[in-house]
């Protein structure tokens, strides 16, 4: 009869903590955080700064929730259907669409959550970093409490046993069945794993599912450098050049909307400016005058040594070899800003990785964005081509 009970019990607690597991593990999916890092992090914080949308902090309470919904899922069409504080924002905005969310209820019900509670928790200012920081705290909690839940389980599991063992060597002593000899050492150890076996597997079970769930997050990590921001050679700030002296990314950067590569600019391009400006307001003459080092130049004399030392940027994005990323296509055809996947540039004291970078950052992108083919002579260019193409593969056919 005990023997049931505590079989009942034991498999009782295996299902539960099974599910425990999986719940934890399960809540990840519709979790609002990562929705929100995935989809629109390239344009909104959940704070009062404008990024390339409005900051949306306190969102939730400015709309009713049906709104919200329907606007994530395609803000256009509430545009053109006339919705009076859908017409307002996209005016608002100069006209900049917002991209429209293949997302179910649900998920987005999850990102207005999210929204929700770190309108709620961040004071004033909530800028990307914080929102980063916040997530992995909010990660080792999930992980905490499965592994309180497990340690709790197993220290049932062991008490159980021992109740159970004690009854038995209870019922034994009446039926007046002698106590086994308890043996020691190697054989001892045999001797509980026989007697253990239940615990055992119990045990092998839980860390192998908890190391499973660690290993895929871990994995999902690899390669993921988002908010790399490395020392560099010089103190060079985009919020200083950018944010406060206004100038344009492509001034510096001008291969992006020609070529592959946007490209680093050479000394050369800061002497245009620095020949004249010689101080800073942070740092004085000191990271200046590394300009100046490196392209040999002579600020007493006026003029140039010949001694150049080039200056060493550590680059900060980096795709792995097999990814394929053209700047010009999607600047210059694509006609998409900078800062929808470098963030807000101008900032930035020190550059720093904004987008993920992965491959499904790269595909979400472009099934959410419509190609615009119409006056695009990339494209007309393209479809000539095709038809060319398939005037020649006709003929081809045809003489075989
Ligand atoms: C490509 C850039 C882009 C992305 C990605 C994007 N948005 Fe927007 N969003 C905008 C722009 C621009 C506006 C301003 C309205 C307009 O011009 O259409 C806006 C407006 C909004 C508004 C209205 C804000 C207000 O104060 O009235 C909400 C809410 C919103 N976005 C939520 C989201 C959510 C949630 C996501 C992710 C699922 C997202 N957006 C992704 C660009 C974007
Ligand atoms: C005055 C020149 C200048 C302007 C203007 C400028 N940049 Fe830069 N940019 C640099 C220099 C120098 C570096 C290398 C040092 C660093 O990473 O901070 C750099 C680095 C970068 C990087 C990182 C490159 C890497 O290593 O992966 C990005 C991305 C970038 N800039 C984007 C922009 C965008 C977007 C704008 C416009 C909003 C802009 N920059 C405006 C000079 C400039
Ligand atoms: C569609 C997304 C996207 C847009 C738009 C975009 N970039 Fe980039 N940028 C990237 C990616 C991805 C990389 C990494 C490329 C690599 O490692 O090969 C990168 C790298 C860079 C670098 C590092 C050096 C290089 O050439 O690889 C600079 C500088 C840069 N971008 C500047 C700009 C500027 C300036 C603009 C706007 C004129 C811009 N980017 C627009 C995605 C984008
Ligand atoms: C179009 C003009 C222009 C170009 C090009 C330019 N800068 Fe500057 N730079 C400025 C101005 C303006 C200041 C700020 C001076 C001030 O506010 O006193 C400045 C300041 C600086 C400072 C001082 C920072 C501090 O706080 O002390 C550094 C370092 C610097 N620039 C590096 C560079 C480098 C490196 C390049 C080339 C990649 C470059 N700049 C290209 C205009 C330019
Ligand atoms: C913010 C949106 C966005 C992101 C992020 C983005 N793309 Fe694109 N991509 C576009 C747009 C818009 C076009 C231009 C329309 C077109 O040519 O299809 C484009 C075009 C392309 C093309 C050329 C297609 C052709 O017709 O030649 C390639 C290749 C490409 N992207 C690769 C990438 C890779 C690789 C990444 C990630 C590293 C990436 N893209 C990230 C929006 C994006």
């Amino acid at each position: 009869m005990l023997r049931y009970v505590y079989r009942i019990l034991t498999i009782n607690a295996l299902v539960l903590s099974l599910i425990v597991i999986f719940q934890t593990s399960a809540q990840a999916q519709p979790n609002g955080e990562a929705l929100f890092k995935a989809n629109c992090t390239a344009c909104h914080v959940v704070g009062d700064d404008v990024v390339v949308g409005p900051g949306l902090k306190n969102v939730h309470t400015k709309y009713k929730e049906d709104w919200l919904i329907k606007w994530i899922k395609n803000s256009q069409a509430m545009v053109k259907a006339g919705d009076p504080q859908a017409v307002k924002v996209y005016e608002q905005f100069n006209k900049v669409a917002m991209t429209s969310f293949n997302l179910s209820d649900d998920e987005i019900k999850s990102i207005i959550g999210y929204i929700k509670t770190t309108s709620e928790a961040a004071p004033a200012v909530a800028t990307t970093p914080e929102v980063a920081a916040g997530s992995e705290a909010k990660d080792g909690g999930s992980s905490l409490t499965l592994i309180l839940v497990t340690l709790t389980l197993i220290i049932l599991f062991v008490i159980l046993n021992r109740v159970q063992k004690g009854l038995q060597r209870v019922i034994n002593d009446r039926n007046g069945i002698p106590e086994p000899v308890k043996l020691k050492g190697k054989a001892g150890v045999k001797v509980w794993i026989r007697g253990n076996k239940k615990l055992i597997a119990f045990l092998f079970i839980v860390v192998s599912v908890v190391g499973s769930v660690a290993g895929w997050k871990a994995l999902a990590g690899i390669g993921i450098n988002q908010n790399y921001a490395p020392d560099q050679p010089i103190k060079f700030s985009h919020q200083l050049h950018v944010g406060q002296n206004k100038i344009d990314c492509r001034y510096c950067h001008s291969g992006a909307e020609k070529s592959k590569n946007a490209g680093i600019p050479s000394p050369n391009l800061c002497m245009n400016c620095h020949k004249y400006v010689k101080k800073g307001p942070k740092y004085g003459t000191e990271e200046i005058s590394k300009i100046y080092e490196a392209i040999g130049w002579d600020v007493d004399a006026q003029q140039y040594t010949g001694k150049t030392k080039p200056i060493k940027w550590v680059r900060v994005h980096n795709l792995p070899e097999l990814a394929y990323f053209n700047h010009s296509q999607h600047v210059t055809v694509g006609g998409v800003a900078c800062e929808t996947c470098h963030g807000p540039v101008g900032e930035m004291e020190v550059m720093k990785q904004f987008s993920p970078l992965t491959m499904g950052w790269c595909i979400q992108c472009h099934r959410d964005t419509p190609v615009k083919m119409e006056g695009n002579g990339y494209y007309n260019a393209v479809h000539e081509n095709i038809k060319k193409n398939t005037v020649l593969m006709r003929s081809l056919q045809l003489k075989n």
